[in-house]
C-alpha cells in the first residue's frame, strides 16, 4: 500500500487503514471472544455405548488444543489385556475397580483434557463424586435408535453380548439416564455429520464456561 506521497505504508502498523485483509495492530474488542475456551478442568464425557464419546471427544480435544485420553483403553493398557477379556477373564468387577482407578488417577495427574469415559463409569458413586470435584462432566445424551444403530456395527461390548442388545440398550437407559442428568453440562446428538454434534458440543461448553 502507498501513501499520498508514493511512500509504502506497511498496513499492520496502520489501525485505521480499512483494508479488509489487513491485519489491525490494535486487537478487535471481540477478539478474547472469538478465542478457543481455556480447559480449566478436564471435560468428562459421559454417556451410554454408541453415543460417540470417542469420536466426539478427540475432535473436540483438537479443536481445543488439548490432549484426547480415553479411559477404556488406558485400562486395556494398565490390564495388558481388552475391555472383552477383561469382562471374560476377570470379571466385570474387576473391571470396575480398574476403571474408577484409571479415572481418578487421570484426574489427579494429568493437565486439563478430554476424557472419554464407558458408559459405566458415572453410575460408580465415587467416580461420579471424583469427576465432579476435579472435573467438568458433559452428558452427550442420544437416543435409542442413534445408539443401536452405532453399537450394531461392532461386537466389543460384553454387556450388549445377550438375545436383544436393543432391549438390553433400552433397560440401561432407563437406569442410568436419571444419574446420567446430574452432569454439568447435556448435549443432545442425533445421527447428523458428526462436525455438526461436535461444534455443538463446542457451543455448549463455551457457553458453560462463560456463564
Ligand atoms: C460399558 C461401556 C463400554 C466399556 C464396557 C462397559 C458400560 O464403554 O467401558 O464395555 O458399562 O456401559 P463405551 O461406553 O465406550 O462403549
Amino acid at each position: 500500500m502507498s501513501n499520498a506521497s508514493g511512500a509504502r505504508v506497511d498496513v499492520a502498523e496502520s489501525p485505521d487503514s480499512g483494508s479488509a485483509s489487513a491485519t489491525p495492530a490494535f486487537p478487535r474488542p471481540d477478539a478474547a471472544v472469538q478465542r478457543d475456551p481455556v480447559l480449566p478442568r478436564t471435560l468428562v464425557l459421559i454417556g451410554l455405548m454408541g453415543a460417540g464419546k470417542s469420536s466426539i471427544g478427540r475432535r473436540l480435544a483438537h479443536r481445543l488444543g488439548v490432549d484426547f485420553v480415553d479411559a477404556d483403553s488406558e485400562i486395556e493398557t494398565a490390564a495388558g489385556r481388552t475391555i472383552p477379556e477383561i469382562f471374560e477373564e476377570l470379571g466385570e468387577a474387576t473391571f470396575r475397580d480398574g476403571e474408577r482407578r484409571v479415572i481418578r488417577r487421570l484426574l489427579d495427574d494429568r493437565t486439563p483434557h478430554v476424557l472419554a469415559t464407558g458408559g459405566g463409569a458415572f453410575m460408580a458413586d465415587d467416580t461420579r463424586a471424583v469427576i465432579r470435584e476435579k472435573g467438568l462432566s458433559l452428558w452427550l445424551k442420544a437416543d435409542l435408535d442413534t445408539l443401536y444403530e452405532r453399537v450394531a456395527r461392532r461386537s466389543n461390548r460384553p454387556l450388549l453380548k445377550t438375545a436383544d442388545p436393543k432391549e438390553t440398550l433400552r433397560g440401561l437407559m432407563a437406569t442410568r439416564y436419571p444419574v446420567y442428568a446430574e452432569a454439568d453440562i447435556v448435549v443432545e446428538t442425533r445421527r447428523v455429520p458428526i462436525e455438526t454434534t461436535v461444534e455443538k458440543v463446542y457451543q455448549a461448553l463455551v457457553a458453560h464456561l462463560n456463564q
